[in-house]
């Protein structure tokens, strides 16, 4: 069953994806050479807690943190630690915060300093691939229509989407159906319908899909070692076109 938000549940919900976007803002202002990602994790934190709001990630199947901070050839779910961010570095920084019994969760990889043209080229292409996406995520289409022109995207460029792991419903809880895939055929999956709520998260390698979790059973690396970038976003599904939730206006 995918759950459909009522207008009262979506303003709730609009809140809480405006503190989730600010607090990745915030993350992302913070990111320059010299600062560790446990500080990050440590400010994020007290945003979220300052909003009213709970850390959606803290304590989530045991995740430690209220950020996930997934530097260079770390895909996603790096454990913000005592790792002093340096030039050059892309750092992925991934957050969720509940607000009124609603989650938002947003993503998005910055250049710490001045970055490879290469590495500026994987976050544009991964940021530009939800927009991509999304273009799709209308009333009618169905899921897989989204997740076919993001890989359709990527690929063009000559980089690769993470297989193993996918976007999702999002809403009272963290993971809600239905699934959203980043590859894929068209003309697949659930169709949208107005009142559901996405994250649509493109997870885009320089070079293999493939990833593998390291022993502390959170941080997933490339298979490669090449890098990777993240961008996310909660979308909510109309009649026109689709809103981005996480946005910081309005808060
Ligand atoms: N945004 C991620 C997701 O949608 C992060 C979850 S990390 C966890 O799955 F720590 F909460 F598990
Ligand atoms: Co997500």
């Amino acid at each position: 069953m995918i759950a459909i938000k009522n207008e009262h549940e979506l303003q709730v919900m609009r809140k809480a994806c405006k503190i989730t976007a600010a607090a990745r803002a915030l993350a992302g202002e913070m990111v320059r050479p010299g600062v560790s990602t446990r500080s990050i994790d440590r400010a994020v934190h007290d945003f979220i807690v300052s909003q009213g709001a709970k850390p959606s990630f803290l304590h989530y199947s045991g995740y430690p943190a209220s950020v996930c901070i997934s530097v260079n050839s770390t895909v996603i779910h790096g454990i913000p630690d005592h790792y002093v961010l340096k030039e050059g570095d892309i750092v992925s920084v991934d957050v969720g915060a509940c607000y009124g019994g609603f989650h938002g969760d947003c993503a998005a990889t910055y250049p710490c300093g001045a970055v490879s043209a290469e590495a500026q080229k994987l976050i544009d292409v991964t940021k530009e691939s939800f927009f991509q996406g999304i273009r799709f995520a209308t009333r009618g289409n169905r899921v897989s229509d989204i997740s076919h022109a993001i890989q359709t995207y990527v690929e063009s460029n000559g980089f690769s989407v993470v297989r193993d792991y996918v976007g999702h419903g999002v809403g009272r809880q963290l993971h809600e159906e239905p699934e959203v895939p980043n590859y894929g055929e068209p003309g697949h999956g659930p169709r949208l319908i107005p009142g559901m709520t996405i994250a649509v998260e493109p997870m885009v390698n320089m070079g293999t899909y493939e990833v593998r979790v390291l022993k502390d059973h959170w941080t997933t690396v490339t298979a490669d070692g090449a890098l990777s970038a993240h961008y996310e976003n909660t979308v909510l599904i109309t009649g026109g076109e689709p809103e981005i939730l996480t946005v910081t206006e309005g808060l």
